[in-house]
């Protein structure tokens, strides 16, 4: 029997990139898995891709950042399903901005999608994780607020940053339903998302990751459903960082010496 067989998994963020990952591999794993994103056309494609290759996948249209769509794809979702089990809280946006630049709009912009649309996640699937005999909150922080700063990031970080925040009290007041929350962090990862930052970023970056490459989608989904996996049952309120090294060295000089 496969680890997560009978499991239902809704994931946000699912149309492109780590959320497309995630979901792959908790289908891999035995999951049924409902997708959720704003893109119809990458959704539905993906969930018909899917399908093709033998797996239990519904694409559900919606923006996180809005309560009454996330919520009603969590309802349909359980209802096509029969519950939810799993949430990863995984849909994020990253637009540069530099702090002199960036306005209230730009800080709220980010701060909607990545920090209330999680909070609002989480809230539409709770009625359903509350019935699930061990349900997990896998949400998907960063490096980057947590760990580490980079110039244009000052709001996201500080949205990855209060997403560890949420999840340590929510791991607390969710214990009483064998509900866990954790999260990942992860450090650089092959994107459509991160390829929009440009060559001259993504040859930077792997240049200072011990490991010399980026991280792949899989490499995501394999720790989250790690933390999603019944042999996860006893760690609650954790954040796994998942960067191939990307924050251990203490300058550029420490990975030459190497
Ligand atoms: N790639 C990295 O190196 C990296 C590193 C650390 C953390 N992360 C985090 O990992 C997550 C995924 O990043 P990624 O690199 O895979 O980004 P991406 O390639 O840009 O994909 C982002 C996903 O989020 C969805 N999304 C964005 N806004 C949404 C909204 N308002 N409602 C619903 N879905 C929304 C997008 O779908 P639609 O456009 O269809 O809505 C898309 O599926 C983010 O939380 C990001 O902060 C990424």
């Amino acid at each position: 029997m496969k680890p997560l067989q009978n499991k239902i998994a809704l994931v946000t963020g699912a149309t492109r990139g780590i959320g497309k990952g995630i979901s792959r591999v908790l289908a891999n794993k035995g999951a049924s898995v409902a997708l959720v994103g704003r893109n119809p056309d990458l959704g539905f494609a993906y969930a018909k891709s899917l399908q093709e290759q033998g797996f239990n996948a519904k694409f559900y249209p919606a923006d996180v950042s809005k309560q009454e769509q996330i919520t009603e794809a969590a309802n349909s979702a359980a209802s096509d399903f029969g519950g939810l089990d799993i949430l990863c809280a995984n849909a994020g946006i990253f637009p540069a901005c530099k702090l002199e630049e960036m306005n209230e709009s730009d800080w709220d912009a980010v701060v909607d999608v990545n920090l209330k649309g999680m909070f609002f996640s989480v809230k539409a699937c709770l009625p359903y994780l509350k019935k699930s005999p061990a349900g997990r909150v896998v949400l998907t922080s960063s490096i980057t607020g947590p760990h580490t700063g980079y110039p244009g990031w000052s709001h996201y970080g500080a949205t990855k940053a209060g997403m560890l925040g949420f999840m340590r009290t929510a791991a607390i007041e969710l214990a009483k339903y064998n509900i866990t929350v954790n999260a990942v962090l992860p450090g650089n990862i092959l994107t459509e998302g991160l390829e929009e930052l440009g060559q001259d970023y993504l040859h930077t970056m792997s240049a200072s990751i011990p490991l010399k490459r980026l991280g792949t989608v899989e490499e995501i989904g394999y720790a989250v459903a790690f933390l999603a996996s019944e042999e996860a049952s006893y760690i609650n309120g954790h954040a796994l960082i998942v960067d191939g090294g990307q924050i251990l060295p203490e300058s550029l000089q420490a990975l030459e010496a190497a």
